[in-house]
């Protein structure tokens, strides 16, 4: 089986693109590089010990993108490509809409017209909105808090549109908690431009000097220590998750699948730094700093949908995340060059 990785260069896109040649698949990755670099194909290849075909092609340009379609011969897409940055995405609302609901549209398109029927949509908790309760089910109500998170509803809205016309084609949506760690290499892993929006690859580039200090945002949460409790999840696990999703979607009769993919536990800002203390053997410096607006106290996954009906289990904890997460930071310290 053949399958077509959008955006196969990003973080969680080249780890999956791992996990499936693992697992049997052929990969082909279209990538245009906006947000990741193309060393990481060279990567992939000392990983696998494959040579792995990719486009560079963005997913919104319909005639370049077609051409892959017309070269290859696609069975199934997993479609990361698209923006992320919740902060950017207030300050560039437009470009986030055209971006990222243009390539899921391109992409999509594509794919009818090439009659390839499976589709695995990279999504996010952020469609959660401030979850009324803990852990999140997938049948909570959906709501986002600024437009990054808006373009992933849209776009699950979109597609359960389009599985109603098209009763062939079938789609995954995979709701992603937060995913950190990297591969065991030290070859892939999260590699953000600037100054990190993130935690975890905040946490390891304050480890490595090259940042002060972790500004924690809050610690009046109502939460075990007052700071923020998110799910983390170990970006290989996630990757896997998406193996056990293409498989289902091959056997089931549902067109429209949507699961979390979470650990179901959560974690506290500073347990992750206590976490990421133990792993460098040094105190790490932070301070407790205002709440970030539009962050909510905590977050964790309900997996049980994902367990019964995928075979989805994390088998990695928090201390393999920081691990991982610091051998990919030491090993690259000035990220993929
Ligand atoms: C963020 C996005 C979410 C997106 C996800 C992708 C926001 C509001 N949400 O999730 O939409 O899908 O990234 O990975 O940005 N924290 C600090 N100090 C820092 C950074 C973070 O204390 O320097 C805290 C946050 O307050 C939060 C936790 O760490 O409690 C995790 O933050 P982060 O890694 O940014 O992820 P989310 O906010 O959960």
């Amino acid at each position: 089986m053949k399958v077509l990785v959008t955006g196969g260069a990003g973080y969680i896109g080249s780890h999956t693109t791992v996990s499936l040649i693992e697992n049997g698949f052929d990969v082909v990755v279209v990538d245009n590089f906006s947000n990741s670099k193309e060393k990481v194909l060279e990567r992939l290849k000392t990983i696998t010990n494959k040579e792995i075909k990719c486009y560079k092609v963005d997913c919104c340009d319909y005639e370049e993108l077609r051409k892959v379609f017309v070269n290859e011969q696609i069975d199934a897409v997993i479609h990361f490509a698209g923006y992320k940055a919740v902060g950017e995405s207030v300050r560039l609302p437009l470009m986030y809409y055209q971006n990222n609901l243009d390539s899921l549209l391109t992409t999509v398109k594509l794919m009818l017209e090439f009659k390839v029927n499976n589709l695995v949509f990279s999504s996010s908790a952020t469609v959660y909105g401030k979850p009324k309760s803990v852990p999140i089910y997938e049948d909570f109500p959906l709501s986002v808090t600024n437009p990054y998170g808006r373009t992933k509803l849209m776009i699950e809205e979109i597609l359960a549109d389009v599985t109603k016309a098209n009763s062939f084609f079938k789609v995954a949506i995979l709701r992603y908690f937060n995913p950190i760690g990297a591969h065991e290499s030290g070859l892939l892993g999260e590699d953000p431009e600037g100054i990190p929006n993130n935690l975890m690859p905040y946490i390891t580039q304050v480890c490595i000097g090259k940042l002060p200090k972790i500004n924690v945002f809050g610690n009046d949460y109502d939460t075990i220590d007052g700071t923020g409790v998110r799910d983390y999840i170990h970006v290989m696990d996630l990757a896997y998750g998406h193996v056990l999703a293409l498989n289902k979607l091959s056997s089931s009769k549902d067109n429209y699948l949507v699961y979390n993919l979470g650990t179901g536990k959560g974690t506290s800002v500073l347990e992750l730094i206590n976490a990421m203390q133990e792993v460098v053997n040094k105190p790490i410096p932070y301070e407790i700093v205002e709440r970030r607006p539009g962050d909510i106290d905590c977050c964790y996954a309900n997996c049980d949908k994902a367990f019964n009906e995928l075979g989805f289990k994390a088998k990695y904890n928090i201390h393999d995340m920081c691990e991982t997460s610091w051998n990919f930071q030491v090993k690259n310290p000035k990220g993929i060059l």
